[in-house]
C-alpha cells in the first residue's frame, strides 16, 4: 500500500511582547502607525525578550503541536527546522531543538527564508513516503528582532518573531498531496543580511555599518516578484495535482503585506473569505509566517477533515513555493 504523509497536529509559539506601530515610532524609528497600516496592514508585531531564541520558541510550538498530535518526543525520527535567524552560526538550531525536548534521531536546519515552512513540508513529507523517517517535526522558527536596523524604516516595520510547528506522520489517505519549490538566484542581493557569514565576518565596520540586519534594496521589486510567484506556483500546483480553485477550502499565503496577499489572490480570482489573513498582530515572521497561520486557522476551526489548504510564500533567495494539503487532523481539544 502506498505510503502518504499526513500533518497530524499543529503548534506555534508568540513572544509575551507586543510591539505596536506607535511602540516603533517611540523607539526612534521614523514611522508612523497610519503609514504602516495602510501600506501594510500591519498593527504590532511580537518581540522576543531575554532568554527566548529560534530554538526555545521553536520548541513550545513544538510541543504544542506534539501535544495536538498525540506523539511523543521520543517518537520523533527526523527534525528539521527552518530559519534564518537561529541560535548560533553552529551547531543547528535542530540540535538545540532537540536539546531542549529531549529527542533523537536525524535533524538539520533548512534555509529558504520565508519559503522554509514550504520546503521543509516537502522534505519531510518525502522522507515519510520514501520510508526514511515515520514521524517529522517541521518547524519554522524566526527571531527577526535580533536582525532589525531600527534606522531602515523600510524594512523594519515589516517583522516580527514567532514559532510554527507540525507533526507529519504516515497515512493511508493522501495528506501533503504536492508541492512547488522554486529559487531564482540571480537576485540573492535583493534581500539579505550583508554580514557575518564567510564573505564579511564581523569587525568593527559591519558592526558600524548595522550590516548585520536585513536589507532591501528594492521593496517595490520584492513586491512585484511576490504577487507574481506566489500566485504562478499556486496555479502550477493545482494544475499538476489535478485539483481546481473552487476545490480549495482555505488559501494560507505567507504573511508579509496585506496587499501583496490581496494582489495574489485577486490574481487567482480566488475569493477574499477563503483566505487567512493573521499577519495585522503578528507582522512578518519570514518562515513562521506560514506555520503560524496554519495553526491559528486550524485553532479558530477553519480547518477540519477534509478540507484541502494551499500554502503559498515568497522571499529571500528569492525563493518561493507552495504546498497542497488535504486536511486530516480533527480540530484540537
Ligand atoms: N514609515 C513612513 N514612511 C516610510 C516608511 C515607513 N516605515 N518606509 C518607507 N517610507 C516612505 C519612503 O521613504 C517613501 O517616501 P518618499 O515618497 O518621500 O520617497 C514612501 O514612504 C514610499 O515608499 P515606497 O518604498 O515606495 O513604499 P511602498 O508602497 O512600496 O511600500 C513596502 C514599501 C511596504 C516595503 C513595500 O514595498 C513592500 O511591502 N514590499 C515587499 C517587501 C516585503 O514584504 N519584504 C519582506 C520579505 S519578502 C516577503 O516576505 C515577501
Amino acid at each position: 500500500m502506498t505510503r502518504h504523509a499526513r500533518i497530524a497536529g499543529l503548534g506555534s509559539a508568540l513572544p509575551r511582547r507586543i510591539v505596536t506601530n506607535d511602540d516603533l515610532a517611540a523607539m526612534g524609528v521614523d514611522t508612523s502607525d497610519e503609514w504602516i497600516q495602510a501600506r501594510t496592514g500591519i498593527r504590532a508585531r511580537r518581540f522576543a525578550e531575554e532568554g527566548e531564541s529560534a530554538s526555545t520558541l521553536a520548541a513550545e510550538a513544538a510541543r504544542e503541536a506534539l501535544a495536538a498530535a498525540g506523539v511523543e518526543p521520543a517518537a520523533v525520527d527526523l527534525t528539521i527546522v527552518a530559519t534564518f535567524t537561529g541560535d548560533q552560526p553552529l551547531p543547528s538550531t535542530a540540535s538545540f531543538v532537540q536539546q531542549h525536548l529531549g529527542i533523537t534521531g536525524a535533524a538539520f536546519d533548512l534555509a529558504a527564508a520565508c519559503a522554509g515552512f514550504i520546503y521543509a513540508t516537502e522534505v519531510g513529507a518525502s522522507q515519510i513516503t520514501t520510508g526514511g523517517a515515520d514521524t517529522v517535526l517541521v518547524v519554522g522558527t524566526e527571531v527577526m528582532s535580533r536582525f532589525l536596523d531600527l534606522g531602515d524604516r523600510s524594512t523594519c516595520v515589516l517583522f516580527g518573531d514567532g514559532s510554527g510547528a507540525a507533526v507529519l506522520s504516515p497515512g493511508d489517505e493522501p495528506g501533503v498531496l504536492g508541492s512547488i519549490l522554486e529559487n531564482d538566484g540571480t537576485h540573492a542581493h535583493i534581500l539579505e543580511v550583508p554580514a557575518g557569514g564567510s564573505t564579511r565576518p564581523p569587525s568593527e565596520e559591519t558592526l558600524a555599518k548595522h550590516d548585520h540586519s536585513i536589507r532591501m534594496s528594492d521593496g517595490r521589486e520584492v513586491f512585484k516578484r511576490a504577487v507574481r510567484g506566489m500566485a504562478d506556483a499556486a496555479g502550477r500546483l493545482l494544475e499538476k495535482s489535478g485539483v481546481g480553485l473552487d476545490d480549495v477550502t482555505l488559501l494560507v499565503p505567507h504573511q508579509a503585506n496585506a496587499r501583496i496577499i490581496k494582489a495574489v489572490a485577486d490574481r487567482l480570482s480566488f475569493p477574499m473569505d477563503r483566505v487567512y489573513v493573521d499577519l495585522a498582530e503578528v507582522g512578518n515572521t519570514s518562515a513562521a509566517s506560514i506555520p503560524i497561520a496554519l495553526d491559528h486557522a486550524w485553532r479558530e476551526g477553519r480547518l477540519t477533515p477534509g478540507d484541502t489548504v494551499l500554502t503559498v510564500a515568497f522571499g529571500a533567495g528569492l525563493s518561493w513555493g507552495a504546498n497542497l494539503i488535504r486536511w486530516t487532523a480533527e480540530a484540537p481539544r
